[in-house]
Protein backbone atom coordinates (compact mmCIF):
# COMPACT_ATOMS: atom_id res chain seq x y z
CA UNK A 1 0.00 0.00 0.00
CA UNK A 2 1.31 3.31 -1.36
CA UNK A 3 0.56 6.36 1.22
CA UNK A 4 0.23 9.86 -0.21
CA UNK A 5 -0.95 13.33 1.08
CA UNK A 6 -2.16 16.20 -0.65
CA UNK A 7 -1.22 19.31 -0.28
CA UNK A 8 -3.73 22.30 -1.38
CA UNK A 9 -4.80 26.07 -0.56
CA UNK A 10 -7.88 26.92 -2.46
CA UNK A 11 -11.07 25.31 -4.17
CA UNK A 12 -9.80 21.26 -3.86
CA UNK A 13 -11.77 20.21 -7.01
CA UNK A 14 -8.24 18.54 -8.23
CA UNK A 15 -7.48 17.43 -4.45
CA UNK A 16 -11.72 16.04 -4.33
CA UNK A 17 -11.09 14.19 -7.56
CA UNK A 18 -8.04 12.06 -6.85
CA UNK A 19 -9.48 11.35 -3.70
CA UNK A 20 -12.87 9.88 -5.08
CA UNK A 21 -10.19 8.34 -7.67
CA UNK A 22 -8.43 6.15 -5.19
CA UNK A 23 -11.06 5.37 -2.96
CA UNK A 24 -11.70 1.99 -3.83
CA UNK A 25 -8.26 1.12 -5.28
CA UNK A 26 -6.69 -0.47 -2.40
CA UNK A 27 -3.16 -0.63 -3.67
CA UNK A 28 -3.05 3.46 -3.00
CA UNK A 29 -3.94 5.43 0.32
CA UNK A 30 -4.95 9.17 0.45
CA UNK A 31 -3.75 9.58 4.11
CA UNK A 32 -4.91 12.80 4.24
CA UNK A 33 -5.10 16.26 3.43
CA UNK A 34 -3.29 19.68 4.40
CA UNK A 35 -3.72 22.99 3.57
CA UNK A 36 -2.28 26.55 4.45
CA UNK A 37 -5.20 28.38 4.17
CA UNK A 38 -7.97 27.87 6.77
CA UNK A 39 -10.73 29.59 4.71
CA UNK A 40 -9.83 27.10 1.48
CA UNK A 41 -13.01 25.25 0.03
CA UNK A 42 -10.98 22.01 0.43
CA UNK A 43 -11.44 21.82 3.58
CA UNK A 44 -15.40 21.52 3.52
CA UNK A 45 -14.62 19.24 0.43
CA UNK A 46 -12.59 17.19 2.47
CA UNK A 47 -15.35 17.28 5.80
CA UNK A 48 -17.96 15.69 3.17
CA UNK A 49 -15.73 13.17 2.15
CA UNK A 50 -14.67 11.95 5.72
CA UNK A 51 -11.04 12.78 4.63
CA UNK A 52 -8.60 13.87 7.66
CA UNK A 53 -7.69 17.55 6.81
CA UNK A 54 -5.38 19.53 8.73
CA UNK A 55 -4.29 23.25 8.77
CA UNK A 56 -0.44 24.92 10.06
CA UNK A 57 -0.05 28.18 9.58
CA UNK A 58 4.02 30.67 8.63
CA UNK A 59 5.18 29.02 11.41
CA UNK A 60 4.87 25.17 11.37
CA UNK A 61 6.03 25.32 8.17
CA UNK A 62 8.89 27.72 8.75
CA UNK A 63 9.62 25.75 11.81
CA UNK A 64 10.07 22.42 9.71
CA UNK A 65 6.59 21.05 11.67
CA UNK A 66 5.35 19.52 8.55
CA UNK A 67 8.27 17.63 7.51
CA UNK A 68 8.05 16.38 10.95
CA UNK A 69 4.40 15.57 10.49
CA UNK A 70 5.13 13.95 6.80
CA UNK A 71 7.65 11.76 8.54
CA UNK A 72 5.17 10.54 10.74
CA UNK A 73 2.64 9.20 8.51
CA UNK A 74 5.19 7.56 6.55
CA UNK A 75 4.02 8.55 3.06
CA UNK A 76 5.55 7.78 0.09
CA UNK A 77 4.29 10.79 -2.31
CA UNK A 78 3.10 14.25 -1.84
CA UNK A 79 0.82 15.61 -4.33
CA UNK A 80 0.69 18.70 -4.56
CA UNK A 81 -3.47 20.25 -5.90
CA UNK A 82 -3.38 23.99 -6.35
CA UNK A 83 -0.87 24.56 -3.25
CA UNK A 84 0.72 28.12 -3.70
CA UNK A 85 3.50 28.15 -0.93
CA UNK A 86 6.69 27.57 -2.15
CA UNK A 87 7.63 23.87 -1.13
CA UNK A 88 10.81 24.39 1.74
CA UNK A 89 13.94 23.05 0.50
CA UNK A 90 13.91 20.58 3.53
CA UNK A 91 10.94 18.76 2.47
CA UNK A 92 12.44 19.06 -1.19
CA UNK A 93 15.70 17.19 -0.04
CA UNK A 94 13.59 14.71 1.87
CA UNK A 95 11.55 13.81 -0.69
CA UNK A 96 13.67 13.58 -3.94
CA UNK A 97 11.43 13.24 -6.65
CA UNK A 98 8.12 12.36 -4.66
CA UNK A 99 6.32 15.78 -4.91
CA UNK A 100 4.20 15.75 -7.93
CA UNK A 101 2.40 19.69 -8.89
CA UNK A 102 0.04 20.23 -11.66
CA UNK A 103 0.48 23.64 -13.55
CA UNK A 104 -2.62 24.56 -15.44
CA UNK A 105 -0.37 25.91 -18.61
CA UNK A 106 2.19 24.43 -20.97
CA UNK A 107 5.35 24.98 -18.84
CA UNK A 108 8.18 26.63 -19.29
CA UNK A 109 5.29 28.70 -20.57
CA UNK A 110 3.15 30.68 -18.03
CA UNK A 111 5.12 29.29 -15.33
CA UNK A 112 6.79 31.36 -12.22
CA UNK A 113 5.83 33.39 -9.34
CA UNK A 114 2.49 34.76 -9.68
CA UNK A 115 1.23 32.44 -12.25
CA UNK A 116 -1.21 30.83 -11.05
CA UNK A 117 -4.86 29.84 -11.06
CA UNK A 118 -6.76 33.21 -13.14
CA UNK A 119 -3.81 34.93 -13.96
CA UNK A 120 -2.67 31.90 -16.17
CA UNK A 121 -5.07 32.02 -18.17
CA UNK A 122 -5.83 35.44 -18.81
CA UNK A 123 -2.00 35.26 -20.00
CA UNK A 124 -2.39 32.69 -22.18
CA UNK A 125 -5.75 34.98 -23.30
CA UNK A 126 -3.78 38.13 -24.05
CA UNK A 127 -1.65 36.69 -25.80
CA UNK A 128 -4.01 35.06 -27.84
CA UNK A 129 -2.61 31.66 -27.62
CA UNK A 130 -4.04 28.85 -29.97
CA UNK A 131 -3.95 26.40 -27.43
CA UNK A 132 -2.82 25.91 -23.86
CA UNK A 133 -2.72 22.54 -21.44
CA UNK A 134 -1.34 21.12 -18.58
CA UNK A 135 1.60 20.45 -17.02
CA UNK A 136 2.25 17.43 -14.21
CA UNK A 137 5.91 17.68 -13.13
CA UNK A 138 8.06 17.03 -10.26
CA UNK A 139 8.79 19.68 -7.55
CA UNK A 140 12.07 21.09 -7.29
CA UNK A 141 13.37 24.44 -4.97
CA UNK A 142 12.19 26.71 -7.65
CA UNK A 143 8.77 27.13 -8.87
CA UNK A 144 7.65 25.14 -11.67
CA UNK A 145 10.92 23.87 -12.49
CA UNK A 146 11.16 20.30 -11.90
CA UNK A 147 11.48 18.01 -15.01
CA UNK A 148 8.29 17.56 -16.67
CA UNK A 149 6.88 14.38 -16.46
CA UNK A 150 3.36 14.44 -18.30
CA UNK A 151 1.56 17.21 -20.64
CA UNK A 152 -1.73 17.51 -22.01
CA UNK A 153 -2.82 20.30 -24.79
CA UNK A 154 -6.09 21.96 -25.77
CA UNK A 155 -7.00 24.21 -28.25
CA UNK A 156 -8.31 27.84 -28.00
CA UNK A 157 -10.59 29.75 -29.85
CA UNK A 158 -11.60 33.39 -30.66
CA UNK A 159 -14.38 33.08 -28.57
CA UNK A 160 -12.68 31.27 -25.69
CA UNK A 161 -12.49 33.23 -22.72
CA UNK A 162 -10.27 33.37 -19.39
CA UNK A 163 -13.18 31.13 -17.57
CA UNK A 164 -13.94 28.97 -20.70
CA UNK A 165 -9.89 28.45 -21.24
CA UNK A 166 -10.02 27.46 -17.18
CA UNK A 167 -12.88 25.64 -17.79
CA UNK A 168 -10.91 23.09 -20.40
CA UNK A 169 -7.88 22.95 -18.38
CA UNK A 170 -9.70 21.75 -15.32
CA UNK A 171 -11.24 18.93 -17.53
CA UNK A 172 -7.58 17.85 -18.53
CA UNK A 173 -7.01 17.91 -14.87
CA UNK A 174 -9.38 15.60 -13.69
CA UNK A 175 -8.80 13.52 -16.76
CA UNK A 176 -4.96 13.03 -16.27
CA UNK A 177 -3.90 13.48 -12.65
CA UNK A 178 -5.28 10.25 -10.81
CA UNK A 179 -3.97 8.41 -13.40
CA UNK A 180 -0.20 10.03 -13.76
CA UNK A 181 0.10 9.70 -9.97
CA UNK A 182 -1.00 6.22 -10.31
CA UNK A 183 1.63 5.55 -12.62
CA UNK A 184 4.02 6.82 -10.77
CA UNK A 185 3.39 5.30 -7.69
CA UNK A 186 4.14 1.85 -9.71
CA UNK A 187 0.21 0.64 -9.79
CA UNK A 188 -1.03 1.89 -13.26
C1 LIG B 1 -5.54 23.94 -10.72
O1 LIG B 1 -5.82 24.60 -11.91
C2 LIG B 1 -4.11 23.47 -10.69
O2 LIG B 1 -3.58 23.23 -11.94
C3 LIG B 1 -3.39 24.64 -10.09
O3 LIG B 1 -4.29 25.18 -9.16
C4 LIG B 1 -5.62 24.89 -9.54
C5 LIG B 1 -6.30 24.29 -8.35
O4 LIG B 1 -7.68 24.16 -8.54
N1 LIG B 1 -2.11 24.24 -9.56
P1 LIG B 1 -8.53 23.33 -7.51
O5 LIG B 1 -8.31 23.96 -6.13
O6 LIG B 1 -8.05 21.91 -7.55
O7 LIG B 1 -9.96 23.45 -7.92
Amino acid sequence: MKKLVILASGSGSNAENIITYFKDRDVVQVTCVLTNKASAGVLKRCQRLAMPAFYFNRHAYDNGQLLKFLASQEIDFIILAGFLWKISEDIVNAYPNKIVNIHPALLPKYGGKGMYGSHVHEAVKANNETETGITIHFVNENYDEGNIIFQARTKISMEDTAETIAEKVHALEYEHYPKIIEKLLGNG
